[in-house]
């Protein structure tokens, strides 16, 4: 069996700082699942949003121009500071209703914001190891109130034959070196949300330019302890 390789924190702050505002070249494969998560989110009911890996702010500057009420604010974290700027630069028309944070290797979100009722993070979760996969889900657990949501996407496994080739060919790159793909692996979301703590209300896989993400919408279902 081969051994998965994930980039560490700082292979991944370096490899986004380099990548900057060309992330969101990728539009043109991860548009069509971000449309979905929009559309089905229910963000018009969001008082308070948190984003995992916020990238250059594209969809913040989305949520909070089209979807949320006009009160509701966003904390985005990333652990580039590259991105980080960028999406404050993006976020300034929307003053102090938005906030974005450079993160640390560990995750500690309640640094950053007290509660939200939307947890969102977008191709993020597939270029972490499990072990931090799980980290992130406690974490987004334990911030989100109790009617809160969490919407996630991830690249996925291919259900087409074309999706197929495109997912063998990128694992194949992976393999050599997991920087040429931004660290990114196809994941199956669902496998990671424990049943005891997580109703999933929304699965669905899409694929665009031959490419397959994985929308999952689950909410927090509460436990003996809460
Ligand atoms: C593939 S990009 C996706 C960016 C954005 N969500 C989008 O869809 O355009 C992954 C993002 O996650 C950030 N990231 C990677 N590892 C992270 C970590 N451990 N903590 C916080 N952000 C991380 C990267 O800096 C990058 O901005």
């Amino acid at each position: 069996m081969t051994r998965e390789h994930y980039l560490t924190a700082q292979q991944a702050r370096d490899f986004y700082n380099r990548m900057g505002k060309r992330q969101d070249w990728q539009r043109f494969y991860e548009g069509r699942a971000i449309d979905e998560l929009l559309r089905h989110g229910m963000f018009d009911r969001a008082a308070a949003v948190f984003e995992l890996g916020c990238g250059t702010g594209a969809l913040a500057e989305e949520l909070l121009r089209h979807y949320l009420p006009p009160q509701a604010s966003y904390v985005g974290v990333d652990i580039s500071p590259v991105m980080v700027e960028l999406s404050r630069q993006r976020l300034t028309p929307f003053g102090e209703r938005a906030r974005v944070f450079e993160s640390e290797e560990a995750f500690e979100f309640s640094r950053y914001a007290t509660h939200c009722d939307r947890f969102v993070s977008v191709y993020v979760l597939d270029l972490l190891s499990p072990e931090a996969i799980h980290q992130v889900l406690d974490q987004a657990y334990a911030l989100l109130n109790h009617q809160g949501k969490l919407c996630l996407i991830t690249l996925t496994e291919g259900s087409t034959p074309l999706s197929w080739a495109i997912i063998s060919l990128w694992r194949g790159v992976r393999c050599i070196s997991p920087g040429l793909v931004g660290g990114c692996r196809p994941l199956r979301i669902p496998l990671y949300l424990s049943r005891e703590r997580w109703q999933i209300e929304f699965d669905q896989t899409v694929s665009a330019a031959g490419v397959p993400s994985e929308i999952v919408l689950a909410s927090k279902k509460l436990i003996a302890q809460d």
